[in-house]
């Protein structure tokens, strides 16, 4: 891969910045868009050059993002938009690291902490990870807010230390530079709260621009639909799948998807130190089995795109044992000590880790099979004990969370508990009722267990179901 010693020095043949050319007029781009009329390369590169001298004020960055809400971008203008955001900024490259870069990301998703597990996973499977990761964003937890609860842990890194880090073990996990598509940052800001997060092709330049610009070879998307996703129907994953796919294919990049079901939580734990005992527990063999098999997944197809093994099965079979070896963990236990995060913390008797002030539980009404844990709601419900944002400025209360005992299938005997809750606090009354809320039990069983994995581009060795 292309390599600088310096993060803000990288360049590359895509990242010439054309200017603003002297004929842009901003109110007739948005006009064009209003009415649907498709804008050139020029034209976009002119707009996000715009937003980011400043020459495009908010409210018409804003008003053109709602256009392309209702008429839609093609696939030409998605690559130029994702092109111009990745020219914003630098190209990420390590010189001199030998080896197969592979970057995995995922759309947002409640309960959401595959990247802890896979990034050591990859990392113990000899390839390189360097990880750049976000905060929290609506209801969707942050990986970067999580590592917080490990105390000691930077993870803020400057280049020289990322790029010491992965000569030596392989892996880090840092905060998104600025220096990476900032464009994106501007336009996600305004996203966020504009109503127009959910348009794909928005999603897909964010996305597949940062990955561009963290300079991966091989690039795995997780995409979620469900309740707790922004993609709320598999057409419309599917449609961003393939989407990021063409993109990347555009950059000369392996790009694989892998859409998975958010309509209940991933795995028992809903919260940033919960997460991260949890975190801890699938590397060592002892995870949920619907997060142990979607790590297993997102992973097998990167080292099968990565060429380290023929297919997902074989893959499979390595990176479990892996998983159960011991060396996944002691890779992930590294990467804490070099980015100076305290290992003893990670053992749950030590209770160094953020610790809620109070503990509550939330019992089964009746007797009965779950049906559904709705993930919008345990989300809800976390970000109302503290675990969540409002505005950006929020400070977490990173000890909040729930962790379940029960999953969708399950039958459970009346006053059972289905979940226990970790509060600090905040609207604690509230949370507990938003919380109950979000469980459905019935008396009869589901007719089928919820799918997770609903698609990969790459065919997968084995079903969640069959474990
Ligand atoms: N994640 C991103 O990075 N960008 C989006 O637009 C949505 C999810």
């Amino acid at each position: 891969m292309a390599v600088t010693d310096d993060i803000t020095s990288s360049s590359s043949s895509k990242s010439t910045k054309p200017a603003v050319t002297s004929e842009f007029n901003p109110i007739s781009f948005i006009e064009k868009k209003k009415h649907g009329i498709a804008h050139s390369q020029t034209e976009i590169h002119d707009w996000v050059n715009g937003v980011m001298s400043g020459t495009v004020a908010d409210y018409q960055l804003s008003a053109w993002m709602m256009a392309v809400c209702l008429k839609g971008l093609s696939e030409d203008e998605t690559f130029y938009l994702t092109e111009a955001f990745v020219n914003s900024g630098e190209i990420l490259s390590v010189e001199g690291i030998e080896g197969t870069f592979v970057d995995k990301h995922s759309t947002g998703g409640v309960g959401d902490k595959t990247t802890l597990v896979v990034v050591p996973l990859l990392a113990a499977m000899g390839l390189k990870v360097a990880k750049l990761s976000g905060r929290g964003l609506g209801f969707t937890g942050g990986t970067i807010d999580k590592l917080e609860a490990i105390p000691g842990f930077k993870v803020s890194q400057t280049t020289q230390a990322m790029k010491d880090q992965l000569q030596q073990i392989g892996a880090v996990l840092s905060s998104q530079t600025g220096d990476l598509a900032p464009a994106d940052a501007l336009f996600y800001a305004l996203r966020d709260v504009t109503a127009t997060v959910d348009n794909l092709s928005l999603i897909a330049a964010s996305v597949v621009s940062k990955k561009i610009a963290s300079g991966a070879d091989v690039i795995v998307l997780d995409i979620k639909v469900g309740r707790g996703a922004f993609m709320k129907t598999l057409t419309e994953a599917k449609a961003l799948a393939s989407l990021c796919r063409t993109i990347g294919v555009r950059f000369g990049k392996r790009l694989e998807t892998v859409i998975s079901s958010m309509n209940q939580p991933l795995g028992s734990a809903i919260g940033h130190t919960v997460e991260i005992l949890e975190v801890v527990e699938t590397l060592k063999g002892n995870g949920s089995a619907d997060l142990e098999y979607l790590c297993l997944a997102l992973a097998s197809v990167a080292c099968v795109s990565a060429g380290l093994f023929p297919t997902t099965q074989t893959a499979w079979v390595a990176l479990k044992e892996k998983l159960y070896n011991g060396d996944a963990y002691r890779k992930f236990e590294e990467i804490v000590q070099a980015q100076g995060g305290d290992v003893e913390a990670l053992d749950p008797e030590a209770a160094a880790m953020p610790q809620p002030a109070r503990m509550a539980t939330i019992m089964a009404p009746s007797s009965g099979y779950v049906h559904q844990i709705d993930s919008m709601k345990v989300a809800k419900a976390v970000k109302m004990l503290g675990g969540g944002r409002s505005k950006k400025e929020d400070v977490l209360d990173l000890s909040v969370g729930v962790q379940l005992h029960h999953k969708v299938g399950d039958f459970v005997e009346a006053g059972e508990v289905l979940a226990r809750v970790l509060t600090g606090k905040h609207h604690f009354n509230e949370a507990i009722k938003t919380l109950k809320s979000a469980f459905q039990l019935s008396e009869v069983p589901m007719d089928g267990m919820p799918e997770l994995i609903l698609d990969s581009s790459l065919p997968l060795f084995s079903h969640h179901n069959e474990h």
